[in-house]
């Protein structure tokens, strides 16, 4: 039987399934929170990779507030411009010729498992609609998510779990290959892992992959709702990479803070999207899409992608300094600014609460000695150096 755990703020009308801290932030600029007491907080972990150009950005505001007072919704009977010229956008910069717009990332995988399947299914081949996912996945928490993701703790006791999913190992081709048959319908990956800490799919694994997935006429499907825009330094992962997938998805900093999930699709496989096979009510909303259409537009820029590479640099070479100084960290995984590190003594959640006293912000990631570093892409010196005098002092108080 599943311990209960109460929570040490059960002092709120919201379910317990979150541990929050026990501040609450009202306002935020650039990388910057600010807390009901007035403290405030440098921001390393971006709301969990989501506000990609930090908070209240000038230019998000102003479109937002523009379209505030012009259309917030219409039914999908009806097209709406932001999700036009959103997809048209997303179009035109990934490899994607279609896109199908929903409100998270959830739903972004959802779709694109349906849209794998029921391609196949149009074809008549109607066995083929298995999908091969990998150990230290997470792709969600619905229950198609948890099912293709393999965490044993988001499982327990929803079960009866979806079937049709075929688990091989991460960055490990030959597992893959003694699983893979005609029956398989998608390869489903997270080009590199997010929640267990921030681990590389190697090139030669992708690279095989695709191979594979050519070789059975299977589709490779990539999870980049966290990896997505910009985080790794260029705007979809898989661009670094140089491994075309034929579905993937995005969601997290799409909207720059504003909830929305994208399928994106080749126009072959998207055609089995056909009217009533799938929907969403709040997908493709138009205040959604016109900010996410102005992320899209900033994040690509090459001066905000460079500044990724460059500040990267400078993350690297500060948690590197404080592993010299300390003997902090036993490892440090870099993609852009997205940054796993593993404690070599203190445990990641103590390392946390004594960050938000001291004004930080990092999040947690796998297990109970990793932290991820998420922040915004914009992120200046100036908040970057503060941000580590409070991560300094935050480990000395608890070593
Ligand atoms: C790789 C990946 N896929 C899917 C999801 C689920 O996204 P959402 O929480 O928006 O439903 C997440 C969320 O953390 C994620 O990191």
């Amino acid at each position: 039987m599943a311990k209960k755990i109460i929570n040490s703020i059960d002092r709120t009308a919201l379910t317990p399934n979150y541990a929050p801290a026990w501040f609450t932030p009202i306002k935020g600029k650039k990388s910057i929170l600010w807390d009901s007491n007035g403290n405030n907080y440098v921001d390393f972990g971006g709301g969990i990779a989501v506000t990609c150009l930090g908070h209240s950005h000038p230019e998000l505001i102003k479109v937002l507030k523009a379209q505030s007072t012009k259309l917030w919704h219409v039914s999908n009977y009806l097209y709406n411009e932001p999700a036009l010229e959103l997809s048209e956008l997303l179009a035109k910069k990934t490899f994607a010729d279609k896109v199908f717009f929903s409100n998270s990332g959830n739903e972004a995988n959802e779709a694109a498992i349906k849209l794998a399947r029921r391609y196949f299914y149009d074809q008549g081949k109607l066995e083929k609609n298995e999908i091969i996912v990998f150990t230290d996945a997470f792709h969600g928490r619905s229950m198609l998510n948890i099912s293709a993701g393999d965490s044993k703790i988001q499982k327990t006791g929803f079960g009866p779990l979806l079937k049709g999913f075929k688990r091989a190992k991460f960055n490990d081709l030959e597992s893959v290959k003694k699983i893979i048959s005609k029956k398989t319908a998608a390869i489903f990956i997270e080009p590199i892992l997010g929640e267990s800490g921030i681990i590389r799919a190697t090139n030669p694994f992708l690279k095989g992959l695709r191979k594979i997935a050519d070789k059975h006429k299977a589709l490779l499907i990539f999870d980049e709702v966290q990896s997505g825009i910009g985080r790794t330094g260029t705007l979809m992962s898989y661009m670094g990479y140089g491994v075309t997938p034929d579905i993937s998805t995005l969601a997290k900093g799409l909207g720059g803070g504003m909830p929305i999930g994208a399928t994106l699709a080749k126009k072959h496989i998207a055609e089995a999207f056909q009217p009533g096979t799938h929907g969403s009510t709040f997908g493709g909303n138009p205040l959604a899409c016109i900010v996410a259409k102005k992320v899209v537009e900033i994040i690509s820029s090459q001066k905000v992608l460079s500044g990724v590479v460059k500040k990267t640099i400078s993350f690297s070479k500060k948690l590197n300094a404080l592993t010299e100084k300390y003997n902090m960290f036993s490892d440090i995984r870099t993609a852009g600014l997205w940054i796993g590190c593993d404690f070599k003594t203190v445990k990641s959640s103590n390392f946390i609460q004594s960050a938000y006293k001291e004004g930080l912000i990092v999040v947690q990631a796998a297990g109970d000695k990793t932290i991820r570093l998420a922040p915004s892409l914009i992120i200046s010196d100036k908040e970057i150096n503060e941000g580590f005098k409070r991560f300094e002092k935050a480990y000395k108080n608890i070593v």
